[in-house]
């Protein structure tokens, strides 16, 4: 059995999507699992560069099957249109390709409105979403009113579902927020002729899921944002609304947790975070502008710059409990290449006392100053390293460093943006 989960350790952009396209190859199917177009899965083949937001990163590898997931919340439009852009790059994707859980929970447009009038009301302590109605969206899916992709099919269902909606969110954006209202009208005939391009993907994918589990047909699950984005066990209320640990591999697609066999953890050799938020290892001097203008740290969904700072092991340490990680991927190791040294925050120092482990109540962190470690950095370039060995000495001290510290062996490294530059010393798919 290998069903290996690949999540963020950090606040998302960790890299993901390539990790997930590099090991496509040794999967025969790719499941997106939580979030929605708020992710931004950028991959770059043979120069060729690809930004996924909504379909799962394998989809550019021909012959695998792509899942979205139960627990992903759909923007039809921004599906189509991704098709779309998919298509015109020359991938093609089709219902024997791509499957959608008719589980999953749509947004729609009253979800955008109201992720932008709650942020705008927030004023100066908004969380800096993505304003593509994530939250909203998953308000309506717990809330038991939210309508599915299954839904479309049964227009009487969906008019009565929509009706009730729009009625309900339109009061809420007229008399709360004094922001725009929706016609019911245009939306029922938008969503249902969406519906009819929605069709051919649309599954029963649970059992589609358990067939390829029962004939060890490996599947790989694909993360979105990153641990600390996660709705219970991130830097609440900082965070994205879904469960963004490996945890939510499960709930979100229907596989149970006796049938995952590895966690791999994408990592930064640094970190980032877009959005407002506590942040302990920002840096605001000119190496969190080296990490920032090397690293090219704009988002790739919103285009927004990216705070910067130095590899947080407090982070990581959480990431590994709340996700049982088995092993690390290290991405962007090339970035520190030219620092004289490189620092990685062991600890926080709180009114006096240090702390180990992330505090419960995740404001803590905001007034938590970081204890550093600091190594020596190296000047040469890793780029073209393709063993662990061709590194120069001092980057592999570090990336043993943080091996050490965190207790996890890294099993892949990343030292560029191609599929390439990739250094792989442990394939979980292999051996499982
Ligand atoms: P939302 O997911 O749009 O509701 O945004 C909530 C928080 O998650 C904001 O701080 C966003 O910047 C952050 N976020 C959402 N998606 C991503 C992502 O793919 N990468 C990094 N941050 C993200």
């Amino acid at each position: 059995m290998a069903n290996v989960i690949i999540i963020g350790a950090q606040w998302g952009d960790e890299g993901k999507g390539k990790i997930v396209d590099l090991l496509t190859e040794h999967a025969e199917m790719v499941v997106r699992f939580q979030g929605g177009h708020n992710a931004g899965h950028t991959l770059v083949i043979g120069g060729k560069k690809y930004v996924l937001h909504l379909v799962p990163s394998g989809i550019v590898r021909p012959g695998k099957l792509c899942v979205i997931g139960n627990g992903v919340v759909l923007d039809p439009q921004a599906f189509l249109d991704e098709l779309q852009a998919l298509a015109d790059l020359g991938v093609l994707v089709s219902g024997s390709n791509l499957k959608i859980s008719a589980l999953t929970n749509l947004i729609m447009p009253y979800h955008r409105e109201l992720d932008l009038a709650r942020e705008k009301r927030k004023g100066r302590g908004k969380i800096g979403t993505t304003g593509r109605g994530i939250g909203p969206a998953y308000e309506d899916k717990i809330a038991r009113r939210g309508i599915r992709v299954d839904d479309l099919f049964n227009r009487q269902v969906f008019e009565d579902k929509l009706r009730e909606n729009v009625a309900y969110h339109n009061f809420m954006l007229e008399n709360f927020y004094q922001s725009p209202t929706f016609s019911f009208e245009t939306m029922r005939d938008d969503y249902l002729r969406m519906g009819d391009a929605l069709s051919p993907f649309m599954d029963d994918v649970v059992n589609i899921l358990d067939e390829y589990a029962a004939a060890q047909r490996p599947i790989l699950f694909e993360g979105a944002q990153g641990t600390m984005l996660d709705v219970d066990h991130g830097t609440y209320p900082f965070v994205t609304s879904s469960s963004t640990v490996a945890g939510g591999a499960c709930t979100g697609t229907g596989v149970g947790p006796t049938r995952m066999s590895a966690v791999l953890a994408v990592v930064k050799a640094y970190t980032t975070r877009v959005g407002g938020g506590p942040f302990p290892t920002e840096l605001t001097d000119s190496v969190g502008e080296h990490l920032a203008s090397v690293g090219h740290e704009f988002g790739a969904t919103t285009g927004r710059a990216r705070r910067c700072g130095w590899f947080d092991m407090v982070v990581a340490r959480h990431a590994a409990r709340v996700n049982g990680i088995t092993g690390l991927v290290v991405t962007k190791l090339d970035v520190l290449d030219g620092l004289k040294t490189v620092k990685v925050c062991v600890a926080y120092h709180r009114n006096g006392r240090r702390l180990d482990t992330m505090p419960a109540n995740p404001a803590i962190l905001d007034v938590c100053e970081p204890i550093y470690e600091e190594m020596p950095g190296w000047s040469e370039s890793t780029a073209h390293a393709r063993r662990f060995e061709d590194l120069p000495q001092a980057a592999q001290n570090y990336v043993r460093q943080l091996e050490h510290l965190s207790r996890l062996p890294v099993d892949i490294l990343s030292v560029g943006p191609d599929r390439e530059q990739t250094i792989v010393m442990k394939n979980p798919f292999q051996g499982a």
